[in-house]
């Protein structure tokens, strides 16, 4: 009988994979260290695309943000961002430069694929995705996961690049009527997706439901995803994500037909997750009440946070001279109105700016100051040991990879304990940053 992941394998463009996928997320939370290790221990792994020119001048030490910063330093203090554009032909150098570093050190059995949301309009959607998408394609990603929108003519922009059918394209959707809609777009260009990702309403990031998302369920849209490609006469690989926190819960989909599962928020917890270790401590933290659904990201979907996230309280200029990421066909973010008006009531009344309702997520992002989190967030201090200190073992992409594909039974291997004295370094890098 098949009780554990490792039971199962699934073969995605002829090449047979441990069916773990690590989810991409952004801004460099999921970076390099994490996709490559995933890979290297024969599973899938993700970067993000998200904000990519300053992750770029973070691990390249260029200057693309700061370039862009300068070229608009006049317009600082203007609500009217609609003239910050981004040059295209930066963004595509900052994203080859990117994705070519990561690829150049891919090892092992496993997938190397990069997600890709829609939703970053950069005040020029068209242009900018379609650049994004065939950098990178050009840089020799093996797969793209489209994301955060329906990408209805995502693949229409990208159609004549050399690379069109050999890259492997993904989509995640919400429900079989988003699928629907892509299908129906995807046929025009003859470009099925290689797999589909129904991601549920527990996922972390932003989500593909309404605030009633606990009326929704992601094994009942999975089994009706999985219906309706099969009644088409496809074979494209189904592969749930949101809430999949035991190899046992990967196990339960992979039985009904499932080829593989993404997940991320166990991986949040590891050294190689991108946000400091003081976050990681206050993700290990977490209880179900430190952790909220809202409408505060600017690109109009909900999003799950953990609450003491400080970007929740930090009131910060609009920066879209530098960033603009968020940034609508019209050049218009929600951030920007909203802070427009706590201005004015903060110089009325004479007292501090406080901007209800939306917050920079350029800004905090970049600097790790918005804790998205999934919903079972609140479950990661099972699955390390507490030390002395009150803070908590981190653990290694490793271990929660594989205990992913050979634990049973719904049990969580803790890692192996590390003396105290060797954790010291990890200790103080939280309690400083
Ligand atoms: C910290 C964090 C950031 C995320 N960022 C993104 C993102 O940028 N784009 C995206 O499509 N999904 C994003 N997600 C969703 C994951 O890729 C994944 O589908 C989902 O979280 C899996 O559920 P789990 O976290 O319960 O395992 C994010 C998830 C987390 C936890």
């Amino acid at each position: 009988m098949k009780e554990k992941v490792d039971d199962f394998r699934w073969t995605l463009a002829n090449k047979e994979l441990v069916p773990i996928m690590i989810g991409g997320m952004g801004v460099d939370i999921s970076t390099s260290e994490l996709a490559l290790e995933a890979a290297r221990l024969g599973g899938i792994g993700h970067i993000s695309d998200a904000m990519v020119p300053t992750v770029t001048d973070r691990h390249y030490k260029t200057k693309y943000s700061k370039d862009k910063q300068d070229k608009y330093k006049d317009n600082k203090l203007n609500f009217d961002k609609s003239k910050i554009k981004f040059d295209i032909t930066e963004l595509k150098k900052a994203t080859r430069t990117y994705i070519e570093g990561v690829v150049s050190k891919k090892k092992g059995p496993g997938k190397l694929f990069i997600n890709c949301m829609e939703k970053l309009q950069m005040n020029a959607p068209r242009e900018t995705l379609k650049a994004r998408l065939e950098a990178a394609m050009d840089s020799g990603i093996e797969g793209i996961t489209l994301s955060a929108g329906l990408h209805l003519s995502s693949l229409e922009l990208i159609s004549d690049n050399p690379r069109f059918r050999d890259v492997l394209f993904g989509i995640i959707v919400s429900s079989v009527r988003a699928l629907k809609i892509f299908l129906a777009r995807a046929k025009r260009v003859a470009r099925l997706p290689d797999f589909i990702i129904v991601e549920g309403p527990l996922a972390g990031g932003h989500l593909g439901f309404g605030l009633d998302w606990q009326e929704y369920n992601l094994k009942t849209i999975f089994k009706d995803v999985l219906k309706f490609v099969k009644e088409k006469g496809l074979n494209t690989p189904v592969i749930p994500a949101g809430g999949v926190f035991t190899g046992t819960d990967a196990v339960d989909f992979l039985k009904i037909g499932a080829s593989a599962v993404q997940v991320a928020t166990r991986f949040t917890v590891t050294k190689e997750c991108g946000l400091s270790d003081a976050a990681k401590q206050h993700y290990f933290k977490a209880n179900e009440r430190d952790i909220s659904v809202s409408m505060l990201s600017p690109t109009g979907y909900p999003m799950r946070v953990l609450l003491n996230s400080p970007g929740l309280t930090k009131y910060v200029r609009p920066n879209c001279e530098a960033y603009g990421f968020l940034l609508d066909k019209a050049g218009r973010c929600s951030y920007i109105d909203a802070y427009e008006k706590a201005e004015k009531i903060a110089k009325e009344n004479n007292t501090p700016i406080i901007v209800e309702g939306k917050v920079c997520l350029c800004t905090h992002m970049r600097n790790y100051r918005i804790w998205t989190c999934g919903h079972y967030t609140y479950r990661l201090k099972d699955t390390s040991h507490l030390l002395s200190d009150g803070n908590y073992q981190m653990l290694d992409a490793k271990h929660v990879f594989q205990d992913y594909q050979f634990s049973t039974n719904h049990k969580i291997a803790l890692p192996a304990i590390i003396k105290e004295s060797d954790s010291k370094s990890d200790q103080v890098l939280a309690r400083v940053v």
